[in-house]
């Protein structure tokens, strides 16, 4: 089992890794002492995994509740959160008590915003079951859900107790999903760390076979790495800003395509065409390009993506001017495993890269 800590001021939260990290939930919530538990999952998650949750907290005495809403994006609004208020006053959670999400990234940042607003906060606890999940939003406290128009417009940093990420609940993810996060993993990679990126090629069999003994030491990095730029910059003032890698155009491409494209596609999408600009603009090696392509392509990144015209897609990617008081938002590669922020590049530079990949 891997143990990472998340060094927020104030309060620092540990980060269990593993096959079968979930036994250790129990003890957590005792050490937190938590009085009661309010779950939330999804009807899919919760169909698999919701009696294994709650036996091994009711187990110990732990009073546990449950609460099963909509799969994937589709819950994560305010209506959901509604929902979730509604059930945290249904089993009168009092600030003893604890959410627990177990799920994807949806349900973590549905239920860990409603933790965040109900008794103007209560503490959460992640279980993650995506690999996205555990690699990337279970860590860091960005909580929140979505309106009709705008993905996350609403919500609130507010870190979890603990995050608890047991590698066995991997093994029902469907393919798609769990090949996607690979596009976050690889970014950590290329923008942070050449060690993980060599550790990608290395073990890319186990990976995909998704072997307990090859992900647990990966998913340990990636969070050690976000748990680093988050402990320096909670707010994102800064430093947090390297792990948008990818996510210029990669955001810019899930919005021209209405969310067809998987978030992690995306990014890979994205990371293919940051590196790109760095070449052209003699950042980078043109090297860098090739090894960043063959370590996503071992994973099947970025992979077929929504057919999108060229003129949307770059007329969703954020231009300097527009951007406030100038500040540029280019998270460009110069070598595997280092990239630098905030990075200047001329939209005839982006339009041109951009042009020879679109899909
Ligand atoms: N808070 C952050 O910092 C942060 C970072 C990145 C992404 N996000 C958010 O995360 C969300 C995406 O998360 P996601 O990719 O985990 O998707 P998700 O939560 O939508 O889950 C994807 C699907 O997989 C199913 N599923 C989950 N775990 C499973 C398992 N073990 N077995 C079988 N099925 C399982 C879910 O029911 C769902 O249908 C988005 O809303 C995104 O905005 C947040
Ligand atoms: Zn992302």
């Amino acid at each position: 089992m891997a143990r990472v800590t998340v060094a927020v001021p104030g309060r620092p939260y540990p980060v269990l890794i593993g096959q079968g990290a979930l036994q250790e939930l129990p003890r957590m919530m005792r050490e937190l002492g938590a009085s009661a538990a309010a779950v939330v999952t999804d009807l899919t998650v919760g169909g698999i995994w919701g009696e294994a949750v709650r036996d091994a907290l009711t187990g110990l005495g732990i009073h546990a509740s449950l609460l099963a809403v909509e799969p994937g994006e589709r819950a994560k609004t305010l209506d959901g959160l509604i929902r979730v208020l509604e059930f945290l006053e249904d089993v009168a959670l009092d600030r003893q008590g604890v959410v627990v999400a177990v799920g994807g990234g949806a349900v973590g940042d549905l239920a860990g915003f409603a933790a965040a607003v109900w008794l103007r906060g209560v503490r959460h606890v992640q279980v993650p079951t995506t690999l996205l999940a555990m690699v990337d939003s279970s860590v860091g406290g960005k909580t929140g859900v979505d309106t009709a128009r705008t993905k996350n417009a609403i919500g609130a940093i507010w870190q979890p107790s603990a995050v608890i990420s047991d590698l066995a609940l991997l093994a029902t993810l469907p393919e798609e999903d769990y090949l996607a996060a690979f596009g976050e993993v690889v970014k950590y990679a290329v923008a942070m760390d050449g060690e993980l990126a060599l550790r990608l090629e290395r073990s890319c069999d186990g990976l995909l076979g998704r072997s307990p003994a090859a992900l647990e030491p990966v998913v340990a990095r990636c969070v050690e790495l976000k748990a680093r730029v988050v402990a320096e910059d909670e707010r994102e003032a800064g430093p947090r800003a390297i792990l948008n890698y990818g996510h210029t155009v990669g955001h810019a491409l899930e919005s021209a395509s209405g969310y067809r494209a998987a978030h992690g596609r995306a990014v890979a999408f994205g990371m293919q065409a940051a590196a790109r600009i760095a070449a052209r603009l003699g950042r980078c090696a043109p090297d860098l390009v090739r090894r960043q392509d063959e370590l996503l392509a071992a994973f099947g990144l970025p992979g077929a993506l929504p057919p999108v015209p060229l003129p949307d897609l770059l007329a969703a990617i954020p231009r300097d001017k527009k951007r406030r008081a100038g500040r540029v938002r280019w998270v460009l590669p110069e070598d595997l495993g280092r990239a630098r922020v905030g990075v200047e590049v001329a939209d005839e530079v982006v339009a041109e890269v951009v042009g020879t990949l679109a899909p």
